[in-house]
């Protein structure tokens, strides 16, 4: 629904500048007319035009109306602006124009006579001409309505854009006073019609001159720095209580006053276990090979251990486990970053602000206890949005030491789109682009766990059994009940795990976008099913059954954020782009939220935008408080990563126990590298590694 009416906004938006538009070349022409009957046809096709000018404005206003119903921020700031303006012209319009237009067309009876002066000069009045085109200005800011800024400075951009709306209203008003002055006085006479061509094409040549000028001023002041420290940046204490943050330095050279000196910790020293023998170890080679999928597409990867996806690391929970990340590319570096798994700050693999980036032909090696039980995953974190869809990523599975269920095949599905420039991207489920087959033996209990390691969310059916939902980000669900014909939405960065007893007869899933793909399952492996798209979507806050929580919406938080997620059309980084803001900024501009270890924290999502938004906090799981005001009903949902949907207000809460920097970021990595991106930093905490620099630290 916000979507639908978000679109139609948009397109009465558009549509309304060339209608007031046409309305004013018609009616500055009606006193040239050469007929009175010429002149009467003209009233008519203009007053048409004011017709059709002023539904849409009520359309506008109706749709800001809707919107509005989802929340007062969803229309603050820009969108109430551009239709109040709209709205203001077209009040003017039917109060002075329309009636005049009314009056000039009885006025004009004669046929084939020529107008009078008299009539000329009436077909001219300001009262008449000016309304239609100051409501043609007022429709410009609702045009370039995504130019404008999202969320901030509300007030001043408004005062500034009716400024100078009304300065260009009265400068036409002046003109058309005169020209009415004119064609009223005792010698009538038309401007030249060579000088008009002249006026007009120094007036484009102008606004050309300017609009090359602001391209190419923002172009350049819109790249970021060379380097910049995560630790720079605008604190955002959250209403809490506030704390002197001066910027990264030395460990132990303290944080300015009200933090004791020596306090101060470096992410170097929030290491993973240093010392002891692991008990499992891994190596991850990234290198370059040329995938072919069973379609007999190909792609050009980026690869761990040659594999797509990575290889599958499966550890048991209290393992101590290290990871050697060995580079082969020839010319980028590489970090891993584990999905959902709260490491030490140091082991979070996110280049630049935990560590360098790994050059080619460098290594690196990760240590951390695996603590949490559950379905996570692991991919680069330099250059994400680049190097996960080449590639670089895998499935990460944290057994349990004491199973609470056995089940007989417990299988990771990996979910991947490889976008490639100029075509569709190839969709797969677990490295396989066509409908997958495979073997099940019936009555076997089956544990499938989806990780969509694309940006956007896949609706996944499960066709042919009942099934249910027991853990969504690797968290269980509390007493999940069965489930048929429904559709599960899998966040981009999300997992969803699904359990099953095998029938005799085949089980289908599949992605509701690519209905023919996907897997059957089968105890021969043959036979077809469904897959059956056409189900309900599940929604995890009232699915299973409520159990405890350590704090829920009613608890007292320490600190409150809101993260307001809009569109802002401009420059980024050198060139013109959909900026994806965050209370009206990119990064590194976006808001640092300042913690202190142990204090509770809320954050609120608010979705004005047309995409989905999948949030990703590192190193916290976190608790859904409440979307859209309602609160859950169903089983706890703990989360690392939250899906923010158009016109949604979602709530989250979570214990700031785990000290570091950590980013905060929309898993849609196409909309990480337009600045959605900003960071938790706890009290204390500083980064000595740079953005940018010698390294090449590029974490999105
Ligand atoms: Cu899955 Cu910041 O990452
Ligand atoms: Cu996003």
């Amino acid at each position: 629904m916000y979507s639908g009416i978000a679109a139609f906004d948009f397109i009465f938006s558009i549509l309304l500048v060339p209608i007031w538009a046409a309305a004013v070349v018609v009616m500055g022409r009606l006193t040239t007319r050469g007929t009175q009957r010429k002149l009467r046809r003209g009233t008519r096709i203009a007053g048409v035009l004011i017709i059709v000018g002023l539904v849409l404005t009520i359309g506008r206003l109706a749709g800001l109306i809707g919107l509005a119903t989802y929340g007062w921020t969803f229309v603050s700031d820009r969108k109430v602006g551009t239709v109040l303006f709209m709205v203001a012209a077209a009040v003017v319009v039917t109060v002075f124009a329309r009636p005049r237009l009314i009056a000039l067309r009885r006025l004009a009876a004669g046929d084939q006579q020529p107008p009078s002066d008299e009539l000329r000069a009436v077909a001219y009045r300001p009262w008449l001409i000016v309304p239609v085109q100051a409501a043609a200005l007022a429709a410009l800011p609702g045009l370039f309505e995504k130019f404008l800024p999202p969320y901030q400075a509300a007030l001043p951009t408004f005062l500034v854009a009716a400024a100078i709306l009304g300065l260009l209203t009265w400068l036409l008003a002046v003109r058309a006073n005169r020209r009415h002055a004119k064609l009223a006085g005792p010698n009538p006479s038309r401007p030249a019609a060579v000088r008009t061509l002249v006026v007009r094409l120094g007036v484009v040549v102008v606004l050309a001159a300017m609009a090359v000028t602001l391209m190419s001023i923002g172009g350049a002041t819109s790249k970021l720095p060379e380097t910049f420290s995560m630790m720079q940046g605008r604190p955002d204490f959250g209403g809490g209580v506030e704390f002197a943050h001066d910027g990264h330095g030395p460990p132990g050279a303290g944080s300015g006053q009200g933090a004791a000196p020596g306090r101060a910790v470096s992410v170097e020293q929030l290491r993973g276990p240093a010392d002891g023998p692991p008990d499992r170890t891994f190596t991850l080679t990234v290198q370059e090979k040329q995938v072919t999928f069973p379609s007999g597409q190909t792609f050009d990867a980026w690869t761990f251990n040659g594999q797509v996806p990575g290889p599958e690391l499966r550890v048991k929970e209290g393992e101590l486990v290290e990871v050697k990340l060995v580079n082969n590319l020839r010319d980028a570096p590489v970090s891993v970053h584990w999905h959902g798994l709260d490491v030490p700050n140091g082991e979070d693999g996110v280049a630049g602000v935990t560590q360098d980036a790994v050059q080619p032909g460098q290594s690196y090696t990760y240590r951390f206890r695996a603590e949490e039980v559950g379905t996570r995953w692991y991919h680069s974190h330099q250059q994400a949005s680049e190097q996960v869809n080449r590639g670089l990523f895998g499935p990460l599975v944290i057994e349990p030491r004491q199973p609470a269920r056995v089940v007989d095949v417990d299988k990771t599905v990996v979910l991947h789109d490889w976008t490639r420039t100029g075509g569709e991207p190839i969709r797969t489920y677990g490295g396989t682009d066509t409908l997958d087959r495979q073997q099940l033996a019936a009555g076997s209990k089956v544990r499938l766990r989806l990780v969509n390691t694309s940006n956007v969310t896949k609706h996944i059916s499960v066709t042919g059994v009942p099934y249910r939902v027991t853990a969504y980000d690797g968290t269980d669900v509390h007493e999940p009940s069965d489930l048929t014909n429904t559709r599960l939405p899998v966040p981009g960065a999300g997992r969803y795990d699904v359990e099953f007893t095998m029938p005799s007869s085949p089980v289908r899933i599949a992605d509701t976008a690519n209905p023919s793909g996907g897997i059957v399952y089968s105890p021969d492996g043959k036979g077809e099913v469904g897959p059956d798209v056409s189900g309900p979507e599940l929604d995890p806050l009232s699915y299973g059954k409520p159990a405890d929580t350590p704090f829920d919406a009613g608890s007292r938080f320490d600190r409150n954020f809101t993260l307001v997620f809009d569109v802002w059309l401009g420059f980024y980084n050198g060139s013109f782009a959909l900026r994806q803001t965050i209370n009206g900024q990119v990064f590194p501009d976006a808001p640092m939220h300042m913690v202190r270890e142990g204090e509770l924290i809320k954050m609120t999502f608010i979705n004005r935008g047309e995409e989905d938004h999948p949030m990703h906090l590192h190193g916290h799981h976190f608790l859904v408080l409440g979307k859209n005001g309602n609160r859950p009903t169903g089983s706890p949902v703990w989360l690392d990563t939250v899906n923010v949907s158009p016109g949604d207000i979602v709530e989250i809460g979570f214990r700031a126990d785990n000290p570091g920097i950590w980013m905060d970021h929309c898993h849609n990595l196409t909309h990480t590298v337009l600045g959605m991106v900003l960071h938790l930093t706890y009290e204390n905490v500083t980064s000595p590694y740079l953005v940018g620099g010698a390294a090449h630290n590029h974490p999105d």
